[in-house]
């Protein structure tokens, strides 16, 4: 039996095991299905641009929580201290927000242009300025995610990591890749082994944890305190679950078969026409599709099938008479 408290300033759960944001996925009805199955692991929303929090749009559906999501860290992207500051506050006072966390690792060209993202990866300076006006904004727990660094030629990622513990930052989040891989190649959990010397704070390494066993892995490789899972949790909401299991108990829960898959997929399908309404949710949900019905058979077929598909109705028959056959093909 493992202990796998975490702690991140006054925020203690009973996990080591976060789910990383990813924009346009780590919204209300994922979490929710996610903590189906893992109660207390640390959930993250997508990344909320703090200049939009600033506009008079509509947040409601990137803001919407509930409350069995404690412990749930808000993330906040942005590069003007004042402005992620506020936007935090606003976040403190509207209730929901257990942690705020800072993008510092997001690498995509519009991010990175605006300063933002990774970008700060390059102005550690101003970095430690964001991490420092949102410590004073909030009594919330501050944390910050970034990668090794900008280029091959630029992993920074120790001395920026001093310098974000130095500024106030309570946890950390490294994702073993460069701004320039994005997300190619294989996550270098080996090169943040010896982070853990240098800094007291809780970090979390990220990158390719799809199973308990990489899970284990990574931690044990990367030397931190615990592992974010992204990519990984698509089409199988319990693997954090799953992975603390193993932590705690040493043993493999089995992965589920693909009429359990479906069926989550159904629930998800449910829960974001509940958020967004039927028509918008049904075009929303399909990039889901292929993860869910991986490994079914004709599963090209189906993806094709569903993808092109507007109708309720229309849409939860194929998924029926897909688990239907997958059953019987299990049966046989
Ligand atoms: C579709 C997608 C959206 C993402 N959005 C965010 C984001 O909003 N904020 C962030 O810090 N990282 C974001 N990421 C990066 C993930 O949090 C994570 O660092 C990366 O996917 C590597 O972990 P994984 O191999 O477990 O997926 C995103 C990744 C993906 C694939």
């Amino acid at each position: 039996m493992k202990n796998i408290k975490t702690r991140i300033g006054n925020v203690e759960f009973d996990s080591c095991v976060s789910l990383a944001p990813m924009a346009g996925i780590t919204d209300l009805p994922l979490r929710q299905l996610i903590r189906k199955f893992s109660k207390t692991c640390l959930l993250t929303t997508e990344m909320i641009s703090s200049e939009s929090l600033m506009q008079n749009i509509d947040h409601t559906k990137i803001l919407a929580y509930e409350k069995n999501e404690y412990p749930l860290a808000f993330q906040l992207s942005g590069h003007k201290p004042w402005m992620i500051a506020k936007a935090a506050k606003m976040l403190e006072q509207r209730g929901g927000a257990n942690i705020i966390d800072i993008n510092m690792g997001c690498p995509v060209k519009k991010v990175v242009c605006g300063g933002d993202g990774s970008a700060l990866m390059r102005t550690p300076e101003l970095a430690c300025d964001i991490v420092k006006a949102v410590k004073d904004a909030v009594d919330l727990p501050v944390s910050v995610k970034f990668r090794l660094g900008y280029t091959v030629q630029e992993q920074n990622f120790m001395e920026y990591a001093k310098k974000m513990e130095e500024a106030g930052a309570d946890f950390m989040t490294i994702h073993c890749r460069t701004r320039s891989q994005m997300y190619s190649g294989k996550a270098d959990w080996a090169s943040i082994c010896d982070v853990k010397k240098e800094i007291k704070v809780p970090v979390f390494a990220n990158g390719d944890v799809v199973s308990p066993q990489s899970a284990k892995e990574c931690m044990e490789i990367s030397n931190t305190d615990g592992v974010a899972v992204g990519r990984g949790v698509l089409g199988q909401p319990d693997l954090i679950y799953r992975i603390e299991h193993y932590f705690k108990t040493g043993e493999i829960i089995k992965e589920p078969d693909t009429v359990q898959k479906i069926e989550w997929l159904k629930e998800h399908i449910n829960e974001e026409i509940t958020l967004r309404g039927e028509k918008v949710a049904l075009q929303f949900v399909r990039k889901f599709y292929p993860y869910y019905i991986r490994g079914v058979r004709d599963a090209a077929q189906y993806r094709a099938a569903l993808v092109t598909e507007e109708s309720y109705e229309k849409i939860m028959k194929l998924l029926s008479e897909l688990q239907e056959k997958e059953t019987e093909r299990y049966a046989s």
